[in-house]
């Protein structure tokens, strides 16, 4: 009987072809390793947000009034209210320790080089979505760095010429931030970005599974025409439509249960990491929920320092080390339009690092840590030779991107293999 629904419903729309493309028998490289697991965590912890988002809506108020107060009758007296409450908040950090290394996997596997640029687009809009998502997610529980953090922001607008101000009272609904701020922040948090997040996680797996995943040894897993042998072939139930697209087999394996196996591993490694932090350090030190967010937000008296959230510390130091107000935010955008233009910066012709120059392995790994090395100085108290060093630190962010541009060109590479390797 089952059966003959699953027929039924499959004679309508295509569920079980769909299903099979894309994941039971959607042929993964078979070499792909630990940093393959991030894509698929990024999806659960969209999940965990959708999700427990929903619950904690049921009970928020979304005003100046009474938001403050809702969160704490989340926490106290709502039923698992503060098990949401911390999923959500861990979570928000979780999706930025997943995707920001989901990109740095990229960026080692060269996964944005041909043909994957529309990829790596999608993924650089669902970063982008991301930020202002989590940003506006931060006002809402109306404590001291929700208001400040958003007073900040908000004015970063004002060093706009010409329509900076009127385009900080449009983003504010108000002269200044206040109760209809955080309502309109509210609507963009719980469905606008949400959705937007949504499509665009969807156009990204879409733009994927077109050209196919890329793997640690960055070379394609296509031969030519015509080489498989019919025992090849029936490994996979799909052939018809994969031998189109993919000639070789032996070089991928289907998706379930080979790589569901090693994402459930991923996936339980994860559980545990995330439960500790939830039960035990929700506020992660003060990294996590930032200690003055647990006063209620008060416009006559600004918090000794206002950070923002670690997440987004790298990119503030950007804006904190150019002297000048419109030169700080400028730095700041195009440090994130630089990461958008990566496919056309990186001109070299090998995907992976591992089979391209030395220099090219090193520039990466310093531009990791100079990132790290920023977000810590945008996340504490700022000193004077930590000015000189964010501008040291930017110097390099960008030159990371420009030295890349020069030598990609004529890169001194290792001989890549025919096919991938381990
Ligand atoms: C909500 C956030 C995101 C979700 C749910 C997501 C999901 C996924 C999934 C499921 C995969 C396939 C599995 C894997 O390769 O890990 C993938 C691949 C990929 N993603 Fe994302 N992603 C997100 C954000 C991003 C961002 C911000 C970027 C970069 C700007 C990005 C770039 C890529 C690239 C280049 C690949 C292909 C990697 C390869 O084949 O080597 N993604 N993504």
């Amino acid at each position: 009987m089952f059966k003959n629904l699953l027929d039924w419903i499959e004679y309508r729309i295509p569920m079980m072809r769909v299903a099979n493309m894309h994941a039971i028998q959607y042929p993964a490289p078979k070499n792909m390793n630990f940093w393959y697991i991030f894509g698929f965590l990024a999806t659960i912890v969209l999940i965990n947000q959708i999700v427990t988002g929903v619950w904690l809506t049921m009970n928020f108020v979304p005003s100046s009034e009474g938001a403050f107060a809702s969160v704490e009758y989340i926490m106290r007296d709502v039923p698992y209210g503060d098990i949401l409450r911390y999923m959500h908040s861990t979570g928000a950090s979780a999706f930025f320790i997943v995707v920001y290394l989901h990109m740095f996997r990229g960026m080692m596997y060269g996964s944005y080089q041909k043909p994957r640029e529309l990829l790596w687009l999608f993924g650089m809009f669902i970063y982008l979505a991301l930020m202002a998502e989590a940003f506006m997610g931060y006002v809402l529980p109306w404590g001291q760095m929700s208001y400040w953090g958003a007073q900040v922001i908000v004015s970063l607008f004002s060093a706009i010429p010409i329509i900076g101000p009127d385009l900080v009272e449009w983003i504010q609904g108000d002269y200044v931030i206040s109760g209809a701020t955080l309502n309109r922040f509210f609507a963009l948090h719980v469905i606008a970005l949400p959705l937007v997040i949504v499509i665009l996680v969807f156009l990204h797996i879409v733009a994927l599974h077109e050209v196919g995943s890329n793997n640690p040894d960055g070379v394609e897993v296509k031969r030519k025409k015509g080489s498989l042998t019919e025992e090849q072939k029936t490994k996979f139930k799909m052939h018809e439509y994969y031998t189109s697209k993919y000639d070789i087999i032996d070089d991928v394996v289907p998706f379930f249960p080979h790589i569901v196996l090693k994402d459930l591993v991923a996936f339980a490694a994860f559980l545990f990491i995330f439960c500790y932090i939830m039960f035990f350090a929700p506020g992660m030190g003060g990294y996590f929920l930032e200690h003055p967010n647990f006063e209620i937000a008060n416009p006559l008296k600004t918090p000794e320092h206002i950070f923002p959230v670690w997440y987004f510390t790298p990119f503030y130091a950007i804006l904190k080390a150019v002297p000048d107000k419109l030169g700080g935010v400028i730095a700041m955008f195009a440090a994130i339009i630089a990461l958008f233009l990566l496919p056309w910066i990186d001109r070299g012709k090998v995907k992976s690092w591992r089979y391209r120059c030395g220099f090219h392995r090193w520039n990466l790994l310093i531009f990791a840590a100079v990132f790290i090395f920023l977000g810590y100085l945008g996340g504490t108290p700022q000193e004077n030779w930590k000015i000189i060093a964010s501008r040291i630190g930017t110097i390099m962010y960008f030159g990371f991107f420009l030295l890349l541009f020069i030598y990609s060109r004529n890169e001194n590479t290792k001989p890549v293999p025919e096919r991938i390797t381990k």
